[in-house]
């Protein structure tokens, strides 16, 4: 008999019907006449009670062979049961099992197991990445993931967006920062044994550049991962009107932070006929959307992490659901924050970038609301945000979230030709990687916007975990790339 998932268990009837269980074992409680194994099996918070009371055994039991697995049941050995669904006479649980049939279908050695350890840090758990989806915290964490990729579905599709793949491997660099990993396919061996009969041969040093030749590389030229879907999505965009992305992003920044992951997941929803202002409302409605959801759905985990994780976070979620998203622009965000200069350790004047210490003030202590800045400096922002009439100044937009600082991130487009190639040779761009990207802007170009929201950023903000690393299964970070 299959076994029937233990959140439908636990919310089912306790009419005395015989029940599969399967799972894991988190605890045995065996004591002279009673036995009780709490099983999970991942699929919700709570763990189910078996109970085998030597007294009363169930009709049916076959008590030597009970005894025999219940050597073997120990904390982690997992278990095929089956027994009666009943009303259980505890607290804190409404239904429970009696026991009739025990089969350990794995055992669980005791001195070895990694998880038998008291207050294991997230640390320890991480050098175990691959058994710690089976503690309560890794297992609410990954559950909440689920559910906000199909919040994260459900909010687009309900508006008419189409979902578009981005490739993950692209010759442009969509953000314009350099953080690429590259892709190739030379053997890096093979080029420094060049390198070296080139010098043995008289080859300058200024020279050895030519060595590596990317026609013989996999795509014949240079390639790398992308750090940003954005760009191919605006090819989508002007065609099919509203698209959005959803997939794996990479960026090789040297930020050993508990906000940065070298492979994260970013949703970057693009669209045509959209101007700054219709893209910041948007944005306020997604995230109200994405923290509502998590609120009224994963309510048992977000209740767990609130209590053992970071007291204040449903609060904080609440308080961005409800409350209307500030919109100032740079220069005044600038103006505000000026007057409390002493108090950072970088002071701000127009034209730096906000740093997160900036943000966070004036999201928790100015304004005590989510803020979105808007219209920053061209020098601090990306190529393709639409130049304003000021000249000074392009339409992008952050979000700022309290307890974080930028949430999401996002910009009108350049959509005329002359502009965005203008700006392209002003930063030194090889517009041979670019040329599709200028076509959009000849052929029938169209106002649009769009923004992108790091997934993994959003999920450590509602489970309120101190490090990213601990949001994803296998962190990748820098020299951080175990199992
Ligand atoms: O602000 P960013 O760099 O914006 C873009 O990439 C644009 N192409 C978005 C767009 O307009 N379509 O990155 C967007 C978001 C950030 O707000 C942050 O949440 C997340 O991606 N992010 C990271 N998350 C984890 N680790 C990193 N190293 C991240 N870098 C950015
Ligand atoms: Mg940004």
């Amino acid at each position: 008999m299959k076994p029937t998932l233990i959140k439908d268990l636990l919310t089912s009837q306790p009419d005395g019907r015989t029940v599969t269980v399967c799972g894991w074992i988190r605890t045995k409680r065996d004591s002279k006449n009673l036995v009780f194994i709490q099983v999970n099996d991942g699929s919700c918070f709570a763990s189910i009670q078996l109970t085998y009371d030597r007294t009363n055994p169930a009709n049916g039991l076959d008590v030597n062979a009970v005894e025999e697995q219940l050597k073997k049941a120990t904390t982690g050995a997992s278990v095929k049961a089956e027994g009666l669904i009943i009303p259980s006479p505890a607290s804190g649980q409404a239904v429970e099992v009696t026991l009739v049939k025990l089969e350990v279908l794995g055992e669980c050695p005791t001195d070895s197991y990694p998880l038998q350890k008291k207050n294991m840090s997230m640390e320890y758990l991480r050098e175990n990445a691959h058994l710690r989806a089976r503690t309560n915290t890794f297992g609410a964490v990954f559950r909440l993931r689920n559910q906000m990729a199909t919040a994260l579905h459900t909010f687009f599709q309900e508006r008419g967006f189409v979902y578009i793949m981005a490739p993950e491997i692209t010759c442009s660099d969509a953000e314009g920062a350099g953080e690429m990993f590259q892709v190739t396919t030379l053997s890096l061996e093979k080029i420094a044994e060049l390198g070296v009969k080139a010098g043995a041969n008289g080859m300058k040093i200024e020279d050895a550049a030519k060595i590596v030749d990317y026609s013989k590389d996999f795509f014949g030229k240079k390639a790398n991962l992308t750090v940003s879907g954005q760009l191919e999505a605006e090819t989508l965009a002007t065609a099919l009107s509203r698209v959005y992305t959803f997939g794996p992003t990479f960026r090789a920044e040297n930020s050993n932070t508990p906000r940065h992951l070298a492979e994260f997941w970013m949703c970057e929803p693009e669209m045509a006929f959209f101007d700054l202002y219709d893209d910041m409302d948007l944005e306020e409605e997604f995230l109200k959307y994405m923290f509502n959801w998590a609120l009224t759905k994963c309510r048992e985990d977000l209740e767990f992490f609130e209590k053992r994780i970071q007291p204040g976070t449903i609060a904080q979620l609440e308080h961005v659901v409800n409350t209307p998203f500030k919109r100032i622009t740079y220069t005044e965000a600038v103006a505000e924050l000026e007057k409390y200069n002493d108090k950072f350790e970088f002071p701000i004047s127009w034209g730096k970038e906000l740093q997160t210490e900036h943000e966070r003030y004036l999201t928790e202590q100015i304004f005590k609301s989510p803020v979105m800045v808007y219209n920053y400096p061209k020098d601090v922002k990306a190529f393709y945000m639409k130049l304003n009439e000021d000249g000074k100044t392009v339409r992008a937009v952050d979000v700022l979230v309290p307890g974080l600082g930028e949430i999401t991130g996002g910009s009108e487009r350049e959509e005329n030709y002359d502009k965005l190639l203008k700006v392209c040779e002003e930063r030194g761009m090889d517009m041979s990687n670019y040329q599709w990207y200028l076509d959009l802007r000849r052929f029938g170009s169209v106002p649009h916007s769009g923004f992108g929201l790091g997934f993994d950023r959003l999920l450590r903000y509602i489970t309120g975990m101190a490090n990213i690393r601990d949001v994803v299964p296998y962190p990748r970070a820098p020299k951080l790339a175990d199992f």
